[in-house]
């Protein structure tokens, strides 16, 4: 139809409603403005509409799939536990790739495809599948609306003949109850192991060698970055080291700890010490303090020497190192604690305890 033939108006293609099969207007050639609503063609019944066995068939069919996503999701449930994270395992086309990766992906990638494939073909064989025509009307709300909402849910479920067949009640129930499990999982498992007293505690409460808490070898005091130790002669007037734990390199996560365990050590004129506790807390005035500023956690890195204030470069918090390291100036709370320390019979300097309370920003000292 060309476009001039599309703009001309319907009066002039004949204005009668015209069947689809009558095509033409009769004596020009030309299609009718308006054809007559065909209908649904006629309804074709399944083997299950008119067979109860086919029909039991494919309930047992529907049941399975979903039994198949149970197992899946047990099986998800199972490997999550069961295998390493480091494990390793090569697959065809891929190459070596992470066996618990896999086994998760594949089991949770069944478990939802037993649920899909189960309500497709429930809703393909089993459920009803006459069409039906809604009538159109304003939007509202009065009982009568409400009640045939109501018909139309019951209809739902009696042509579903889920209220007939229990055994697909409760494979879908039982389904996609199970299928939270894996998404309960991810949520708690993720959130990484329990953090215990990890955030109060440091290297330094241990020692090198200990078992179940007890015996092991104190921690030396070593250079930080060489990682030397450090003898009480070495530690001079004036003179400022930056300290970490002996044996840190060999944890499960040096950086975790040097972000807690990092000391500053300096030597003082013991008649300038004023607290008896820091005095014997050090060794001839040697005195060992965290490094992690109490405001917000920064390195406290910046020594006086005349007037022996540590500086905190952050937002310039100052802790006096004569009177236990208090703040004197700065938006930081509380003063740095004080590692213990004493001498080994070699002559170098060793931790005899952990802080006696937790290092870092202040939030520790609230309610
Ligand atoms: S972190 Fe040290 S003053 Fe803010």
């Amino acid at each position: 139809m060309s476009e001039h033939d599309q703009n001309l108006p319907a009066e002039s293609h004949g204005s009668s409603v015209v069947n689809l099969a009558d095509g033409h207007v009769e004596g020009t050639g030309q299609l009718p403005a308006r054809f007559e609503n065909p209908g649904f063609p006629p309804h074709v019944h399944r083997h299950g509409d008119d067979d109860e066995a086919a029909a039991r068939r494919s309930e047992r069919q529907v049941a399975g799939l979903f039994g198949m996503s149970m197992l899946a999701t047990v099986a998800f449930a199972v490997a999550y536990f069961a295998i390493d994270d480091n494990e390793v395992v090569s697959l065809p086309m891929i190459g070596e790739t992470n066996a618990l990766h896999v086994a998760l992906g594949v089991s949770l990638g069944l478990s939802l495809l037993g649920i899909g494939l189960g309500a497709v073909h429930w809703a393909k064989t089993l459920m009803s599948d006459e069409e039906i025509v809604e009538e159109r009307h304003v939007l509202r709300s009065d009982d009568e609306a409400r009640q045939g909402a109501l018909e139309v849910v019951d209809y739902g479920a009696e042509t579903s003949q889920i209220k007939r067949r229990p055994l697909i009640k409760y494979s879908l129930g039982g389904a996609l109850g199970l299928f939270a499990v894996p998404l309960g999982l991810q949520l708690v498992g993720s959130l990484g192991p329990l953090p215990h007293n990890d955030l109060s505690t440091t290297l330094w409460s241990t020692r090198i060698g200990q078992r179940d808490g007890k015996g092991g070898k104190k921690r030396r005091l070593m250079r930080d970055p060489e990682g030397t130790a450090i003898r009480l002669s070495d530690v001079t007037l004036g003179s400022v080291f930056h300290v970490l734990p002996e044996g840190i390199n060999e944890t499960k996560e040096p950086l975790n700890e040097k972000v807690k365990a990092s000391v500053i050590l300096v030597r003082l004129e013991e008649s300038l010490i004023k607290s008896q506790r820091q005095r014997d807390w050090g060794v001839d005035g040697v005195v060992a303090y965290s490094k992690i500023c109490t405001h917000v956690g920064c390195p406290v890195g910046l020594y006086e020497q005349q007037t022996h204030h540590l500086l905190c470069p952050c937002h310039q918090s100052t802790f006096d190192m004569t009177e236990d390291c208090k703040v004197i100036f700065g938006p930081a709370k509380r003063p740095l604690p004080q590692l213990k320390i004493s001498v080994d019979t070699e002559g170098y300097l060793q931790a005899d305890q952990g802080f006696a309370e937790p290092v870092g920003p202040s939030f520790w000292e609230r309610g």
